[in-house]
């Protein structure tokens, strides 16, 4: 029996393939090529031919900005795709672990998200992975959804690579100060997910529903620069000297992202013994490989 990973290629699905696995199962990847999850056809040929044990659906259209302007493609990915996958799950029981976001909520709350709190999105990209998680639970009831925030690793573009190539280039950045929020790994998540993963192929009691997993304690992007630039100049020389904090204000863009995103992350802990990590010292452990991957 399989476990299936969907997006195979992402930050998160190539380390799903790379971390240890002790789920006692073999894991295999689609990638979108294999399998487009917008399309409800390419879903039902691949869960037809594979009939994994469990389907763990790390794909998205994750360009927050790009989803302004590509709201069908956005929505295609987020909203259609978790909901066909689940629909083609339930008819063949099979449970499902899907991926979610803390922009699911609009940031007006001055104290961790709980999984209870109430969704407000409060952009494209926001909407379309509520409307996932929406579709994905009313076709399926084996279902855990854990939503992530702030996610990087050595794979793929994120706020870690984008900050090292600019503190590179540039004597002086600019970054938001007034967004509150937790850096994960992807990494850290990856096993997250997998320990999921164990219990649930594993039989016994599974405690399905939502489920939020981040790095522990919260920051700014400025801060998070600064931890970034700081321990990188250890390892290799920046051309950065300073950071100014600005506001959002300052820097638009065309998708608006919540003030505070802060998870809350108790539950995952308390249900399946998955514990978060401080958020710096990961980010201290990183560094090195990131830099090493570039
Ligand atoms: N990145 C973050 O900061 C962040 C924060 C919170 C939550 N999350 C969530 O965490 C999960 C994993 O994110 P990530 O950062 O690993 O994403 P990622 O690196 O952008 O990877 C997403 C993968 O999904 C694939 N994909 C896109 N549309 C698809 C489709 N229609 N059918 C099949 N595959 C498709 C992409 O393939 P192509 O490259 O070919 O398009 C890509 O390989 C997502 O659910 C995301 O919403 C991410």
């Amino acid at each position: 029996m399989t476990i299936l990973v969907i997006g195979k290629n992402g930050q998160l699905g190539s380390q799903l393939l790379a971390r240890p696995n002790h789920t006692g199962f073999e894991i295999a990847g689609v990638g979108r090529q294999e399998c487009d999850i917008g399309k409800i056809g390419s879903v039902r040929r691949v869960i037809g031919e594979i009939r994994p044990c469990l389907v763990i659906n790390a794909a998205a259209y994750t360009n927050v900005d790009g989803a302004e302007l590509d709201r069908d493609s956005a929505f295609e990915a987020n909203r259609d795709g978790p909901g066909n996958l689940a629909s083609e799950c339930r008819k063949f029981e099979i449970p499902m672990i899907h991926i979610s976001t803390d922009y699911v909520f609009d940031g007006c709350k001055s104290e961790p998200y709980l999984e209870t709190d109430p969704v407000n999105p409060v952009s494209v990209y926001g909407e379309s992975k509520a409307g996932g998680e929406k579709a994905a639970a009313e076709a399926l009831d084996r279902l855990i959804i854990v939503r992530t925030s702030w996610f990087y690793g050595c794979n793929g573009p994120n706020f870690v690579k984008t900050i090292l190539r600019l503190a590179a280039e540039r004597d002086e950045l600019k970054i938001v100060d007034d967004q509150y929020g937790c850096p994960t790994t992807a990494v850290d998540m990856a096993d997250a997910v997998l320990e999921i993963s164990r219990r649930i192929v594993n039989g016994g009691p599974v405690p399905w529903g939502i489920y939020h997993y981040s790095g522990q304690g919260e920051t700014t992007w400025r801060r998070f620069a600064d931890a970034i630039v700081k321990c990188a100049k250890q390892y290799i020389p920046l051309q950065v000297k300073t950071i100014h904090p600005i506001t959002t204000a300052e820097y638009p863009t065309p998708a608006r992202r919540p003030a505070y995103s802060v998870l809350n992350c108790h539950r995952i802990e308390r249900e399946f013994g998955i514990e978060t990590k401080v958020w710096k010292d990961r980010l201290t452990s990183m560094i090195p490989h990131m830099i090493e991957s570039e």
